[in-house]
């Protein structure tokens, strides 16, 4: 393949809120965990990670809730060929990393917190921001919004005044992604299909909360191509005007 099918990706103008699309892989069989967890190839191939590369190139700023970081503890960056064309584009070289922590349970010794392109967002309540330890504060940018948890309203308020944040990329994991969709937050669905079968009860599917997501967005399939056996789909919702929270 050339040219990237998402290389020119374009997105609407955001007034209040930033846009927000979903990234996530998974199996034919609707696992985006393999055994608990998810590891480089363990669902997605070489160009599936390529993808999401060229996906986060887009955007200002990648957000993933604990448990992910607590998986994989790394920037949510782009390689540095992507940072000129970025910054041609009006963005930072890199986009911003950003977790959200009820718990505030971070390990601070990871990859993630050594030397990072620009300090981490921790969107956390003053619960979880009192579990922080002192050194987090030279380590990372610390937001509380709320007392006992985040309220994502304010979260993403505070995302999109104090950090410029218009196009926000979720990459998960279920849980984050439940709370999103249950806002009304997401804009777009970003979803690789990989040709492989998980099989195994436990394992997590794209959104998983404790209620049926009600009223379901609209959805409508904008995009679609097909990669070595590997699907690339791309959706848009929108929600009924008197319901709908952020913005399409
Ligand atoms: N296939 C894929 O594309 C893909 C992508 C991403 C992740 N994953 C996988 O998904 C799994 C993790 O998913 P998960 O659903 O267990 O966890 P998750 O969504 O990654 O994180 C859940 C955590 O987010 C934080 N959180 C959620 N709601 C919050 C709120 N309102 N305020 C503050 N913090 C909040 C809490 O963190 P604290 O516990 O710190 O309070 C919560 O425990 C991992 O195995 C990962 O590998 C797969």
């Amino acid at each position: 393949m050339k040219r990237h099918p998402y290389s020119n990706l374009q997105f609407p103008a955001v007034h209040s809120y930033p846009f927000v699309a979903i990234n996530m892989v998974s199996s034919i069989d609707g696992k985006v965990t393999s055994s608990g967890t998810l590891k480089p190839g363990s669902l997605g191939s070489i160009f599936d990670r390529h993808t999401m590369n060229v996906i986060r190139s887009h955007f200002d700023a990648v957000i993933c809730g604990g448990n992910t970081i607590r998986q994989h503890p790394y920037y949510l960056g782009v390689p540095k060929e992507y940072e000129m064309e970025r910054e041609g584009k009006g963005l930072p070289s890199q986009p911003l990393t950003v977790i959200l922590t009820n718990s505030g349970h971070l390990d601070f010794d990871t990859p993630l917190f050594h030397n990072p392109p620009y300090p981490p967002i921790i969107l956390t309540s003053e619960k979880g921001a009192a579990a922080l330890p002192k050194k987090v504060e030279q380590l990372s940018e610390i937001e509380i919004c709320g007392s006992n948890k985040v309220i994502l309203e304010k979260a993403l308020e505070t995302l999109y005044t104090k950090y410029s944040i218009r196009h926000l990329l979720l990459e998960g994991g279920p849980s984050v992604n439940y709370l999103f969709l249950q806002k009304k937050a997401v804009n777009e669905i970003f979803l690789t299909l990989a040709p492989r079968l998980v099989g195994l009860k436990s394992d997590l599917t794209m959104v998983m909360g404790n209620r049926v997501l009600f009223p379901e967005p609209s959805i409508s399939l904008v995009s679609y191509f097909e990669y070595n056996n590997e699907l690339f789909l791309r959706y848009r919702l929108t929600y009924s005007p008197e319901k709908h929270y952020g913005r399409n």
